[in-house]
């Protein structure tokens, strides 16, 4: 006869580690997905809140570009009263000049391609 008892704890002990890549994902916070944009800059805080960032950097970045071209009004000012040049190159870049890690990353992953390059300076040889 069989022991069955033996027979059922090798079963338990291979799936786990079987499923232990499974495991090791769930418990490590399981980030393997979406695209890690790379942030390279010392300084703690963009010039608006992370959501906003995320979500609408665009919006900033169309103001800005009105506010500066039809207004000439070149200084912003962020809510603890900081203030930056509204520029993409002079101001985003400064602190993102990792533009392949950072911007692109999250633009290739979403399939889209802003146009602003042609004009606007990217930073070379980027990565750090
Ligand atoms: C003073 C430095 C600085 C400047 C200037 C700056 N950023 Fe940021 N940015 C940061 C930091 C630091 C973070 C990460 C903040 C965090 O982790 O909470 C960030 C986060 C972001 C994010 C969100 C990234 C993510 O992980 O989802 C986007 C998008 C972004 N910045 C775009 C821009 C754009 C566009 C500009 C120009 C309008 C700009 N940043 C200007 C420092 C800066
Ligand atoms: C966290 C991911 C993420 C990061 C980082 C990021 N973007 Fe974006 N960006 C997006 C998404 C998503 C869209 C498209 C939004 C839409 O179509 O509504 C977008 C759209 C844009 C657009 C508008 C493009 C268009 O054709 O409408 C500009 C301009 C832009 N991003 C500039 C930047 C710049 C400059 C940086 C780096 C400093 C940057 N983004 C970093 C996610 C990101
Ligand atoms: C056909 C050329 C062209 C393209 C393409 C273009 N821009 Fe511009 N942009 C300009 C010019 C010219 C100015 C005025 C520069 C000045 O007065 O400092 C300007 C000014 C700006 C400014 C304020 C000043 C500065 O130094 O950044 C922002 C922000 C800006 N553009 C964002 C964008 C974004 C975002 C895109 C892509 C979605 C884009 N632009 C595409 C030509 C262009």
């Amino acid at each position: 006869m069989y022991d069955s008892g033996k027979i059922i704890s090798g079963l338990i002990i291979f799936l786990i580690i079987a499923t232990a890549p499974i495991w090791y994902t769930a418990a490590s916070g399981g980030t393997t997905k979406g695209p890690e944009p790379e942030i390279i800059t010392t300084e703690k805080q963009c010039v608006r809140d992370t959501d906003y960032m995320r979500h609408d950097h665009m919006e900033l970045l169309n103001e800005w570009r009105d506010q500066v071209v039809r207004g000439d009004d070149r200084v912003y000012t962020t809510a603890s009263g900081r203030k930056f040049e509204k520029s993409l190159s002079n101001t985003c870049m400064s602190c993102h000049p990792n533009k392949s890690e950072f911007c692109d990353r999250c633009h290739n992953y979403m399939g889209v391609d802003p146009y602003c390059w042609s004009c606007h300076i990217e930073p070379k040889g980027g990565s750090r």
